[in-house]
């Protein structure tokens, strides 16, 4: 696939409609991988989905992705802790860009630092499932 890019969410966001939809909204996983496909679809690129609630898929993934194009990737609450995730990230050659659905700045202070910015090309917070359309559109 010459050019595809991977997509990969973390723990909680298979509980996009039903999870707090006061702060991350009613639509589903399902829905944003409609939406992200319709986009792509519009300019030529493939995308490889993935969930997991488990570090150490995402890790794996990660260098799975080794050979794509770019990866979009929410890692959910492992964002602000995960060195693991993080040193995956510096282990591959490809560009990372790093979305949050919600504003992570306006939030609880636990949130306000990510430990994946500093090996990310850019990170996208803050405008719903519209993060990850502009992550897409950031490797155009
Ligand atoms: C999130 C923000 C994180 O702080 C939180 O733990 C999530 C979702 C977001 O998309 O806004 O699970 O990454």
């Amino acid at each position: 696939m010459m050019n595809n890019y991977y997509v990969l969410n973390g723990p909680n966001l298979n509980r996009l409609g039903k999870r707090e939809p006061g702060i991350y909204g009613n639509e589903t996983l399902e829905t944003l991988e409609m939406r992200l496909n319709d986009l792509a679809q519009k300019h030529g690129m493939t995308l490889t989905f993935k969930q997991s609630n488990h570090e150490g898929d995402l890790i794996d993934w990660i260098h799975e992705a080794e050979n794509s194009k770019g990866i979009i990737i929410n890692p959910g609450a492992f964002t602000h802790y995960s060195y693991a995730i993080r040193d995956a990230i510096a282990s591959v050659d490809v560009p990372v860009v790093e979305v949050h659905m919600s504003n992570v700045h306006k939030r609880e202070s636990f949130r306000h630092q990510s430990v994946i910015s500093p090996v990310s090309e850019g990170q996208i917070v803050g405008f719903g499932m519209k993060s990850y359309e502009l992550a897409l559109m950031s490797f155009l």
